[in-house]
């Protein structure tokens, strides 16, 4: 059994392909079929004279989404999608599927999330989750490739990392715990341990409202880095965010194609990113008819006007740190601010990275720790990295999904996951 995706390493060779009849045309004595395995389109051929009548009966009844075996001579034809097609001497219906819910051309959406479990074998849901396995492997690899090890972080924990208002209770046996809104806090026990570390896992997160980018369970990595500081760390993530943007150039030029994504913005991801600050941001805002007072957290509108107004993704830097996490390192030069960064992703997507430089003086943590209301009980281990031997360290969260939205250029975050989990969605 061949992939359609080789198929070109077959030229001129007898194959056999296993998939899905996902286009068919029939022509009298002909039938054209685009057939899906997965991994790419092709073009199939048959015709009633070529094929064993009760293989072309099947041929004839075998619809949309039936599963097919096919067998014959793998040619170059440079007007099937592809480039190849075969002209079948075996045909086989494994299974024959009658009506196939997706069969019409267009869609209501909240149809196609209820058909969630069928809508990945479209042709552009597939190009998207095959850009997805790209990028996933592409941040581990650039991660390994830096020295960054692995560290796996636990998804049911008693200590919350991004506020909260977002948390998702769990019953642990009487105890109350809550799922797990990032790897961060315990990254940090193992970049102390290990020196570079990164998490990957999926993260959980309550929110309230529906929006084009938020999802209630998402995947997010999380390097962390000791002896790293804020400048460290941005240097990171232009050189990640490149190299991510670079890989999917290379590996997945047909699925740009489906998605009819442009490649040019792409293109000019590289170092280094413009940066922004807060402050320059909020003046910015309001010449263009905004409406920020120095303080307010910014929206999806804010954020999509300032990443519009560079080609690369940019940088926005030292928030107000009452905006932000409570273990954010102040900015020496104004305590007022934090060492922290997000990275607007451009084209108007706005956040896909959140860091920051951590806290590394015991006393200044505990009294942030208080500051933000939350139980001191549930940090005294965290604490414990600033009691023996703390350095200074720094790392950030990209969000996977945000992530692919832009990449693919998607108008809403629910097409970046295989079953996307969502204000009162949860099924499939
Ligand atoms: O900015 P956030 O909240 O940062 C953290 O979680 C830090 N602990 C990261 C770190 O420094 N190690 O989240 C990081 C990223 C965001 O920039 C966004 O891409 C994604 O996670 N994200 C979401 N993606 C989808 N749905 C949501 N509800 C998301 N919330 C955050
Ligand atoms: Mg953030």
């Amino acid at each position: 059994m061949v992939s359609i995706r080789d198929i070109g390493k077959h030229e001129g060779e007898q194959v056999e392909l296993r998939g899905w009849i996902h286009t068919k045309r029939e022509k009298g004595k002909i039938i054209f079929i685009v057939m899906r395995d997965g991994s790419g389109f092709m073009q199939v051929v048959l015709e009633q004279e070529r094929l064993k009548p009760d293989q072309w009966e099947q041929a004839k009844e075998a619809s949309l989404e039936s599963s097919i075996v096919v067998k014959g001579v793998a040619k170059s034809e440079p007007r099937a999608p592809g480039g190849y097609e075969i002209h079948a001497d075996h045909f086989e219906a494994f299974h024959i599927t009658k009506d196939w819910p997706l069969g019409r051309k267009e869609h209501g959406i909240e149809f196609l999330e209820e058909n969630r479990h069928l809508w990945i074998r479209s042709r552009k849901q597939s190009a998207i989750l095959r850009i997805r396995h790209t990028i996933e492997n592409a941040m581990i690899d650039f991660l390994n490739e830096n020295g960054f090890y692995r560290f796996d972080t636990p998804i049911i924990t008693t200590a919350a990392a991004e506020g909260t208002t977002t948390l998702f209770e769990v019953d642990y046996h009487g105890d109350k715990a809550y799922l797990s809104q990032s790897g961060q806090l315990y990254a940090e026990a193992g970049a102390l341990a290990l020196g570079k570390v990164y998490t990957f896992g999926p993260t959980f997160r309550a929110e309230k409202s529906k929006t084009r980018r938020h999802l209630l369970e998402f995947w997010m990595i999380e390097p962390e880095a000791a002896w790293f500081e804020y400048e460290d760390n941005l240097q990171l993530q232009e050189q990640f965010v490149s190299y991510i943007v670079k890989r999917v150039l290379e590996e997945n030029e047909d699925d740009l194609a489906i998605l009819e994504r442009p490649l040019e913005p792409l293109m000019k991801v590289e170092p280094p990113f413009p940066r922004i600050t807060y402050t320059e941001a909020v003046d910015l805002l309001n010449k263009n008819g905004f409406d920020i007072t120095w303080g307010d957290d910014l929206g999806a509108p804010e954020e999509t006007f300032l990443s519009n107004q560079y080609e690369k993704p940019v940088f926005l830097t030292h928030f107000p740190a009452k905006i932000k996490a409570f273990y954010m390192q102040p900015d020496p030069e104004n305590p007022e601010v934090v060492l922290a960064a997000d990275l607007l992703a451009p084209e108007g997507y706005g956040e896909i990275i959140g860091g920051s430089q951590r806290i590394h003086d015991y006393d200044l943590l505990l009294q942030k720790i208080r500051e933000f209301g939350l139980n001191e009980e549930y940090y005294q281990w965290y604490l414990d990295l600033r009691r023996y031997g703390s350095v200074p360290h720094s790392g950030f969260g990209i969000g996977l999904e945000r992530t692919v939205a832009w990449i693919c250029k998607l108008e809403h975050i629910r097409e970046t996951i295989p079953f996307p989990r969502m204000l009162h969605k949860l099924t499939p």
